[in-house]
């Protein structure tokens, strides 16, 4: 890494803000920061740090002990003069601490959604206005590290640590000046190795489909009648789930197709999703014949269950956990966005978000329109005012 003082900020006050808050303090040549704007964390951190140091466990057992340089809740006090700011938040919160760190956004800033999840980008954009011309956006497809807090400012446990993961680069201005993924690999340290995609919309499209697919097929036909244990998420996947991510899958290619076809923009990168999961998960799954069996064979799964709430009687679906109020708002709607960019129908998409929308209370789309009351909740395209081709062609600068 150089000897320059890298200036980070970690915005966000969970599990993932802890990791990043133990690893980036204990390197040379950085200060690290931390922004968390949620209630009273950022009070309750700086008591907990008073009399002692960060612990991080990691998973060969040994120990990082360090400090980070501040916490607050006042942008103010901690963002300015920052090089990398890296947002971990749920997506539902990414609004609220890009509108945060906007007006002290210098000349080169990297901003990093870690994980950005679809539209993250579209959003970056719009409320970073001019100063986006000038800063580097990149958006991680997942959190490298699973992690846990044990004590809040204290104590952290990294349960498994991803050897790779993607990440979408759009550049600042300054072309080939510096290259912002090396930056944030060096002060990361590996694993994990991150890996440069061709362009953000190939993960905007891909990552949306297995979790909400996966819900919808094992909840859209139960009884209402309590479970008596929670049923394997992944491993448990039937074949009527299989065919519908499976047919979502299908309907985000021909999107993924029909964009490439009218642009030039080469979308190789956007897997089908067995393909993507057989080359990611390598010898972790043992029967990789079909995508259903991929899921069900994948050690990398095992033991991971339906988010389920305990009831009287056993357990029934917590249908707001992140897998719909995550992944519809900030997934299956933005990929309906570009569907409808290009002109294309998607019923299966359609129904998904239609089911998705009623379990959340929400309202994104009428029958087949973008035209709900809560789009704007959401980060589809047209939310930001794109909405043909040539928009999102000078929004991806090509
Ligand atoms: P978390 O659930 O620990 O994050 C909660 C934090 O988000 C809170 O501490 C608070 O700082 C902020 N927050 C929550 N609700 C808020 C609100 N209404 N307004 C403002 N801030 C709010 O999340 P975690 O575990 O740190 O994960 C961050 C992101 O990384 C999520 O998108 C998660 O899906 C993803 N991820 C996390 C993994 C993990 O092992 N922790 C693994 C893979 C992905």
């Amino acid at each position: 890494m150089s000897s320059k003082v890298q200036k980070i900020v970690i915005c966000g006050g969970g599990n993932g803000a802890h990791v990043l808050a133990s690893i980036l303090s204990s390197r040379e040549n950085t200060e690290t920061n931390v922004l968390t704007l949620y209630q009273d964390e950022a009070e309750i951190w700086n008591k907990a740090m008073e009399n002692g140091m960060l612990y991080c466990l990691l998973p060969n057992e040994s120990e990082i002990r360090s400090r980070p340089n501040k916490i607050s809740k006042n942008p103010a006090d901690v963002v300015p003069g920052a090089n990398i700011i890296l947002i971990t938040v749920p997506a539902f919160s990414h609004e609220e601490y890009l509108r945060a760190i906007e007006p002290y956004i210098r000349y080169r800033t990297i901003i990093v959604g870690f994980p950005g999840l679809p539209g993250f980008e579209f959003q970056a954009r719009h409320i970073l206005k001019a100063k986006s011309q000038f800063v580097s956006v990149l958006s991680a497809t997942t959190f490298p590290w699973a992690c846990r807090i044990v004590e809040y400012g204290r104590n952290v446990k990294i349960i498994g640590v991803k050897n790779y993961v993607d990440v979408a680069v759009i550049q600042d201005s300054s072309k080939g000046a510096f290259n912002p993924l090396e930056l944030l690999q060096s002060v990361l340290g590996s694993p994990p190795v991150f890996n440069k995609t061709n362009h953000f919309l190939e993960h905007s499209l891909m990552f949306a489909v297995v979790h909400p697919g996966l819900m919808y097929g094992r909840w859209k036909y139960w009884d209402g009648i309590p479970l008596s244990e929670k049923p394997l998420f992944y491993q448990g996947t039937d074949d009527f789930q299989a065919k519908c991510v499976t047919d979502l899958d299908d309907e985000v290619q021909g999107i993924a197709k029909e964009i490439s076809k009218r642009t030039g923009v080469d979308f190789r990168g956007c897997l089908p999703m067995h393909t993507w999961l057989v080359k990611s998960y390598g010898s972790a799954i043992s029967n990789p014949c079909s995508l259903k069996t991929a899921l069900v064979t994948n050690k990398a799964y095992e033991g991971m269950v339906h988010p389920m709430k305990e009831v009287k009687g056993g357990y029934v679906p917590d249908f707001k956990h992140r897998y719909l109020s995550e992944d519809v708002p900030f997934g299956l709607v933005v990929v309906k966005g570009l569907a409808k960019i290009v002109g294309l129908k998607t019923p299966v998409i359609d129904e998904l978000i239609r089911w998705g929308q009623q379990k959340l209370g929400k309202v994104f789309i009428e029958g087949t329109e973008l035209t709900g009351g809560h789009l704007f909740e959401t980060r589809a395209p047209q939310v930001y005012g794109i909405t043909s081709l040539k928009d999102l062609r000078a929004m991806m600068g090509l």
